[in-house]
């Protein structure tokens, strides 16, 4: 089957209480990895695209091995999702490409702005039959491209729920990501771990039956900091949002989890182990390979957490 979009994932996910994976993908042995575990766990996936893995990789590249994966998968029901697109244009463009959702994140902009950006890629995106996740609120941490709020600051910028329904009202976008609390990157908190399920819980009640997405989800997982600390790397401090708060908010209304940061840290574990037990290694397979298997691992328990393996077919 061809790239689907999100409407039917989201609603088997509302309706039965689990979430779908969303996966950053920056290269093949990192989409190998994962679509490798969505098969075997026969889960419903997205695949998504920051801008910085466009430039990173070309988009021409990133659709290839996309497709390759769509056409040796016809099983699996796969989304291409553009991650945090921050202009009409950027959103245009990967509409254009074939992108079968894509995200505007208007959400640094003053709410009125928000709505204004966030309607025009709602226009033309659904005129050519591709959803849209828009975001209120602001989440913490600094990707490449992505840049967010201070620790500080994150109670302030959560997402409000009385703006979220006119948001939503007016912009009639398909998605909402809602900041509760996550952040970007491998640092999420300071100490203990805290999300704002009021807040989830409150968006959800006053939008019954639409679906909420979650960023900043990586859980920081204990195997892959031990080993990159053990290895060399300095990520001490390292801190991720548990998977039981994954769990408790994929029951509510939240049908999309980001992961990037935890694919990160499977591979650069891997690599870490690799170069410091075998220092002659010079052969690509021999350290990239590992790491493939090691994101594989890491998504197949990935997919039993948020509760999407064997959905495939409900999503079809
Ligand atoms: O939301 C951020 C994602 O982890 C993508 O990060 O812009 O460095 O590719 P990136
Ligand atoms: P993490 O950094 O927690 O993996 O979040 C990724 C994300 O939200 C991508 O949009
Ligand atoms: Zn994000």
């Amino acid at each position: 089957m061809p790239l689907v979009d999100t409407k039917k994932m989201f609603e088997m996910a509302y309706k039965n209480g689990y979430a779908v994976g969303a996966f950053n993908v920056n290269n093949m042995e990192i989409t190998q990895g994962i679509i490798e575990a969505a098969a075997e766990k026969k889960a419903p996936l997205i695949l998504q695209i920051s801008r910085g893995a466009r430039k990173y990789a070309s988009m021409s590249y990133l659709r290839a091995i996309i497709d390759v994966a769509v056409a040796e998968n016809p099983d699996i029901p796969i989304a291409m999702h553009l991650d945090h697109g921050d202009t009409f244009e950027v959103c245009k463009q990967c509409v254009d490409d074939g992108f079968t959702s894509v995200m505007i994140d208007a959400s640094h902009l003053p709410f009125e702005e928000n709505i204004k950006l966030t309607k025009k890629v709602v226009e033309y995106a659904h005129w050519n039959n591709v959803v849209v996740e828009a975001e209120l609120g602001q989440l913490g941490g600094i990707e490449e491209d992505v840049v967010g709020v201070s620790h500080d600051d994150l109670e302030s910028h959560l997402t409000d729920p009385d703006q979220a329904v006119e948001f939503v009202q007016k912009t009639e976008c398909d998605s909402l990501a809602v900041a509760c609390g996550t952040s970007h990157g491998a640092y999420k908190f300071k100490s203990e771990p805290k999300l704002a399920f009021d807040v989830i819980q409150k968006v959800a009640d006053k939008l019954p039956g639409f679906p909420l997405v979650m960023h900043g989800s990586s859980s920081v997982l204990k195997e892959f900091k031990d080993l990159i600390n053990k290895y060399g790397g300095q990520m001490p401090d390292a801190m991720g949002v548990p998977e039981d708060a994954i769990q408790k908010a994929s029951k509510m209304a939240v049908c999309k989890v980001n992961i990037d940061t935890d694919l990160r840290m499977a591979m650069t574990a891997k690599i870490r182990q690799v170069f410091a037990e075998s220092p002659a290694e010079f052969d690509p397979r021999k350290y990239l390979g590992p790491a493939r298997e090691a994101i594989k691992a890491m998504v197949l328990h990935k997919l039993d957490v948020l509760g999407c393996a064997d959905r495939a077919a409900q999503c079809l």
